[in-house]
């Protein structure tokens, strides 16, 4: 198994995870502003804001900390989140996973080749395949804190691939996993990969 891997599952596992007690109806009614820019239900119009819709709550409720802490910088969302409590937090967490996400198309001319990285990594380079935390199909784990990738738009996922090996966003824990797997990525591959992700479910 993949070094990287290895550690991270041992991090998850010494460390554990606080179990998230959201109530989805309640969070419904406090994600009014949210709407605007995610979509009332969470599957956004415009490709730069991500779908939440369907995203795994163990996930959202980490983001929606490190973007309330600023762990994670979101300019769109400043002050947004000032005034939630951790349990509308896990309210809104719990509302969005309830929901399910769209799926895209991905570029035909792309596709072969976001295929083969997502589900072959680059191996000659030491970087695991996407299948192997995020699944075959794009569900993720979200008892691992694996999000949910299949269907998301391809100009969000590009932009966070970006982020992570330019190192713009680093909330991805001491593992650095994310950050060291985009470290292996050009833009081209970046480009196929978040291509074939948006067609994916
Ligand atoms: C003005 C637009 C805007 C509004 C309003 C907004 N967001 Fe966001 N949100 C964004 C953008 C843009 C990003 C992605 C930023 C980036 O590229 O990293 C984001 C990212 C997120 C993410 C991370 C998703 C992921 O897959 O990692 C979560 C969770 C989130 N928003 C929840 C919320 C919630 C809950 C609200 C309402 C309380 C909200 N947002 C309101 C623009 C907005
Ligand atoms: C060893 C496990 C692992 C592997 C392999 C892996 N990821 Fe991830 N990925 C994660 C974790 C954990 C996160 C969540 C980080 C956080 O909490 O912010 C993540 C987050 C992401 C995100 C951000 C999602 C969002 O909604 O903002 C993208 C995009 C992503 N991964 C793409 C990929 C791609 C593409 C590959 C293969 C080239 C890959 N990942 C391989 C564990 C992994």
């Amino acid at each position: 198994m993949n070094k990287v891997l290895v550690s991270l599952l041992l991090t998850l596992g010494l460390t554990g995870f606080a179990h998230a007690a959201g109530n989805a109806e309640a969070g419904q009614g406090k994600v009014v502003v949210c709407g605007a820019c995610h979509g009332a239900d969470g599957n956004s119009a415009a490709p730069n804001f991500p779908k939440l819709a369907g995203q795994g709550e163990r996930y959202l409720l980490k983001q929606l900390k490190d973007i309330k802490s600023g762990a994670r910088p979101i300019v769109e969302m400043t002050g947004l989140l000032d005034n939630l409590s951790d349990q509308d937090l896990q309210d809104i967490s719990a509302y969005f996973a309830s929901q399910q996400m769209s799926v895209g198309a991905a570029d035909p001319k792309l596709v072969a080749r976001g295929g083969e990285l997502f589900r072959g990594g680059k191996l000659d380079e030491g970087m695991p395949a996407c299948t192997g935390c995020h699944s075959p199909n794009g569900a993720g784990l979200d008892a691992a804190g694996f999000p949910q990738l299949g269907g998301q738009h391809a100009t969000y996922i590009a932009k966070q691939l970006t982020d992570f090996r330019e190192g713009n966003r680093t909330n991805d824990g001491d593992t650095m996993i994310m950050r060291s797997i985009a470290a292996k990525l050009s833009n081209k591959d970046i480009e196929a990969v978040s291509s074939f992700i948006q067609g994916l479910h």
